[in-house]
């Protein structure tokens, strides 16, 4: 695959400073320059001062500056332009006036961590011992950023942009084929793009080790504020990862995941049209003021201001 991560992006809010402040609580380091950094993946997120919550700027890893130069021709066959300077492409994604940049720059290697012995039907692994789940009580960090999901005015077009500009891969849609899970790793998805009435982040998603973590972290964040309850605790048809989402104080979700499908062969895998509640979840409903979040009205006069 040309590109291998969603390596970071630029979150613009109208107050910077409470918005570190709630993303070094859902557990990311703070670099004390605006940016915010994972355990494995470093720093992968930058905040900046803006007028509404928007997710300006996307930086996507590829191996090598061959890469680069496939991905500038597919843009130029779209009729879209992009600037290549040896190791860096960037361009602008036309419908969200997302900014892209493509990197050549290492993967990110992740080291194993043991899955904690756990007991079934038939199936004892854990014996005379508490769960090592439970036992835990250092805070919750995210291990690296997974994906974003955007919503689109014109996703159609956004989509071409991922797929054929970029080289992204469907792994899913939702809908009738107007959103859809894209993966630029073997994750299920790097990029989710949903349509809508206007454009605007939906989420980002971190990775952590496993269900007790994304428990112990929402638990600690929905305890010292509970209007940040979002949406969980749940399983997703898409991606099949255990989720549970939070709101940051801009409004935008956060996601705790862990278990999300691996990708390594396209030949094996099989996108589905996922209609209704597949499209969403495979158990654990939607709330109200999830999709479309409860600042919608709020968000779309804010950009035509
Ligand atoms: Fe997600």
């Amino acid at each position: 695959m040309t590109l291998h991560r969603l390596s970071s992006f630029i979150y613009q809010v109208p107050d910077v400073a409470e918005v570190i402040s709630y993303y070094t609580e859902f557990g990311l380091t703070d670099n004390g320059d605006g940016s915010l950094a994972t355990v494995d993946g470093g720093t992968q997120l930058h905040i900046e001062q803006g007028p509404y919550r928007r997710i300006s700027s996307i930086e996507l890893g590829a191996d090598d500056p061959d890469d680069l130069a496939r991905i500038a021709s597919s843009l130029t066959a779209l009729g879209i332009d992009s600037v290549l300077d040896q190791n860096r492409l960037v361009t602008t994604e036309p419908i969200m006036g997302l900014r892209v940049e493509v990197v050549v720059q290492d993967r990110v290697a992740q080291t194993t961590v043991p899955r904690a012995p756990v007991n079934g039907t038939g199936r004892v692994e854990r014996v005379n011992t508490r769960a090592e789940g439970i036992l835990r009580d250092a805070r919750v960090r995210p291990r690296r950023l997974g994906h974003v999901a955007l919503v689109s005015g014109e996703s159609d077009s956004s989509l071409k942009f991922f797929v054929d500009g970029l080289g992204f891969k469907i792994s899913d849609y939702a809908g009738d084929k107007s959103s859809a899970f894209m993966r630029c790793s073997p994750d299920h998805h790097n990029v989710a793009i949903f349509g809508g009435p206007a454009s605007f982040p939906h989420h980002s998603s971190w990775q952590v080790d496993d269900v007790d973590d994304i428990g112990r972290g929402a638990e600690d964040l929905l305890t010292a504020n509970a209007d940040r309850k979002g949406w969980g605790f749940g399983r997703h048809y898409a991606g099949s990862n255990f989720f549970w989402y939070l709101k940051d104080p801009a409004g935008t979700f956060s996601e705790y995941y862990a278990d999300m499908d691996q990708i390594t062969d396209d030949d094996l895998w099989t996108p589905e049209v996922c209609e209704g509640k597949s499209g969403l979840y495979t158990w654990g409903p939607v709330p109200e003021n999830f999709m479309p979040p409860g600042d919608i009205a709020d968000l779309i006069a804010a950009q035509n201001n």
